[in-house]
């Protein structure tokens, strides 16, 4: 997860990666629920964005399930081939919320690290 200029945007962007023994288990939309209730419920995010490839199911999969939505499409340059990126964005008001509640280690040092609040 990252952010710039999170004081005044509140919005953060994920990317995630799984080996890929271990896709198509549930991990990839259990992994990113857990980053971005991090983000909504204890950073206090108002916008979570991310992106994929066109192409990329699984990850535009994740996406959809969680409630995001489409948000336009850019052009990339991906070493000298040109790749058409999907990018979409939550807001709490639209999050599939899990039936599991997150539990957080660390929140107060990373927070203070992050200079936030
Ligand atoms: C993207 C990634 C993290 C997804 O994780 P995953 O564990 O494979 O996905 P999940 O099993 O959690 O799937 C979550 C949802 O997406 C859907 N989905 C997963 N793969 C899909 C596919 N190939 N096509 C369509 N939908 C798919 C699932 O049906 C599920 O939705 P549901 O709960 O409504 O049924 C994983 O595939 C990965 O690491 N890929 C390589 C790296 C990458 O591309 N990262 C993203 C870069 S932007």
């Amino acid at each position: 997860m990252g952010a710039k200029d999170f004081a005044t945007l509140r919005t953060v962007s994920t990317g995630s990666w799984l080996r890929q023994s271990v896709h198509g288990r549930g991990l990839g939309k259990e992994m990113r629920a857990a980053v971005v209730l991090w983000a909504f419920d204890w950073l206090g995010a108002e916008v979570a964005e991310s992106e994929a490839a066109a192409w990329n199911a699984a990850s535009l999969g994740v996406s959809a399930s969680l409630g995001y939505e489409l948000n336009g499409i850019t052009r990339k340059a991906w070493g000298t081939t040109v790749e058409t990126l999907q990018h979409v964005r939550l807001s709490p008001e639209t999050f599939n919320r899990p039936d599991w509640t997150l539990k957080v280690d660390g929140h107060e040092a990373a927070v203070k690290f992050l200079g936030i609040r």
